[in-house]
């Protein structure tokens, strides 16, 4: 059924379909890039805001901080007249529709921090005039959009004398972000996009911008179907990778290879989806998103167990690693305190140059702690810079013969494609596989690799 538009938000709508209305992407980073990349490429301008002066002088230079997408997305922009980038947010303004791409971390005690949402939402709000749509992707807990966001956003314009009405004269929508980094199967453009609106006009416009970047658009009958299905998704995931890992520590113990159980269990057709074991969890969305929901739960007296659990089981991966680590040095008749240890892989996952919360650091931490001289190894990360929990100020180490010799052990913590493993096989003297990396040298490794 055709939804019943006031002026205003019919002038919108024919502004969009008619790629005349000005996109403002807020957040330049792994998901606001891409997104105002699509869009753009779909025909719209676009304004791209962040507060990192280093990212807009990096696309004015025409070099990609996010290695993996390549340099030519960031010149495409560059070079277009339908292009801009600037740290300045009183061009806000200037946007029809405003989409708000900026993180959603953990504070200290795991509570969710939303204080960049609302920093946004007031500077949307300093210059907020009728026959605008905000759209939150940060993800976040349900009713987000409704109770925090925008009524940031019409408190700072109401601090002007502004009186704006929701779903009358500006619109807000909830679309979630589901980009899985490095991943070469998907893009932005081609994930379906879920988009939720505050009511039906804002479904309608926030649906006819992203139809101009995305092949599939779903639109779905409330900002909060979309804020909790995003969250299901990555619970999902929490969970079923927590599943695999608890799997993985009791076949250890019976000598049974889990990667061969996973790989025999995903040859049923139908009812069975294979999540792989790893030394935890890394990256901003798996780690946190689901402690989004188990703080706002407890809101209305509930407990979310399975989140907790999965969380618990996953938090023990890097533990039990470094466990299964000493055992194996002790079998080589090495103690860790005083052997030297190379961590390869600092990435949180393959073959993109995200560190955020990578389980690497902690197994770094933690050898140290038992006394280990520890070096990485990653092609991807050059060097750590400081992050939400760790500053360990270390620099990649080369990967060649004499390297690998010079260790005690090689432990593999994320597997990058384009690591030489040969010469690991080859050169170590205990390897510990937490990816199934060196999978192909099994026999010729023998008691010198370790799966853990
Ligand atoms: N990275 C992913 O794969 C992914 C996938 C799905 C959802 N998400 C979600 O999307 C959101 C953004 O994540 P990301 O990975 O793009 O983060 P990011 O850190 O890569 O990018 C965020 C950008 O926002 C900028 N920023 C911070 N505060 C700002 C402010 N007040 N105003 C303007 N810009 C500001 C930062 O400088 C940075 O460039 C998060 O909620 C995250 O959970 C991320």
């Amino acid at each position: 059924m055709p939804v019943d538009l006031n002026k205003t938000a019919s002038e919108l709508l024919s502004r969009i379909e008619r790629c005349e209305a000005k996109i403002g992407v807020i957040g330049l980073g792994y998901v606001g890039l891409p997104l105002a990349h699509a869009l753009h490429q779909g025909g719209l301008p676009v304004l791209g805001f962040d507060i990192d002066q280093g990212k807009i002088e990096a696309i004015a230079a025409g070099r990609n901080y996010l290695v993996h997408l390549g340099n030519e997305l960031v010149t495409t922009l560059r070079d277009s007249k339908r292009f801009e980038a600037t740290t300045d947010f009183s061009r806000l303004g200037e946007a029809d529709v405003i989409i708000v791409c900026v993180p959603t971390p953990l504070g200290r005690h795991w509570e969710p921090d939303i204080s960049y949402i609302l920093e946004t939402a007031k500077a949307i709000g300093r210059t907020l005039r009728a026959g605008q749509l905000v759209i939150l992707e940060s993800t976040t807990y349900p009713r987000t959009t409704r109770d925090d966001m925008m009524p940031a956003i019409m408190a700072a314009a109401g601090e002007r004398g502004q009186s704006l009405e929701i779903g009358r004269d500006v619109f807000g929508a909830f679309s979630p972000e589901r980009e899985d980094p490095g991943r070469k199967s998907h893009s932005t453009s081609t994930i379906p996009k879920l988009v939720g609106g505050l009511d039906e006009a804002s479904t309608e416009l926030a649906c006819a911008v992203y139809r101009k970047g995305v092949t599939t658009v779903v639109p779905v009958a409330s900002a909060e179907i979309a804020e909790s299905a995003k969250l299901l998704e990555n619970i999902f995931r929490a969970v079923n990778i927590a599943l695999v890992n608890e799997m993985k520590v009791v076949l250890d113990a019976m000598g049974i290879d889990v990667w061969e159980v996973v790989r025999a269990a995903s040859t049923k057709p139908f009812g069975f989806m294979p999540f792989y074991p790893g030394p935890g969890l890394g990256g901003h969305c798996i780690p946190i998103d689901p402690f989004y929901l188990t703080w706002k739960a407890r809101e209305y007296g509930h407990s979310t167990r399975f989140i907790e659990l999965a969380g618990e089981i996953n938090t023990s991966m890097p533990h039990y690693v470094v466990d299964r680590t000493v055992r194996a040095l002790n079998g080589h008749a090495k103690a860790m305190k005083g052997s030297r240890i190379l961590i390869v892989g600092l990435a949180y996952k393959a073959d993109i140059d995200d560190v955020r919360e990578s389980p690497s650091f902690e197994l770094i931490e933690m050898c140290r702690h038992h006394g280990a001289h520890v070096d990485y190894f990653d092609p991807l990360v050059p060097a750590t810079w400081a992050g939400r929990k760790h500053d360990l100020k270390m620099q990649s180490v080369k990967l060649d013969a004499a390297t690998v010799a010079s260790y005690d052990c090689v432990l593999i913590s994320t597997a990058h494609s384009n690591v030489d493993y040969g010469l690991i096989a080859r050169g170590a003297k205990l390897v510990i596989d937490t990816r199934d990396a060196m999978r192909s040298f099994e026999k010729e490794m023998g008691e010198r690799l370790v799966r853990a």
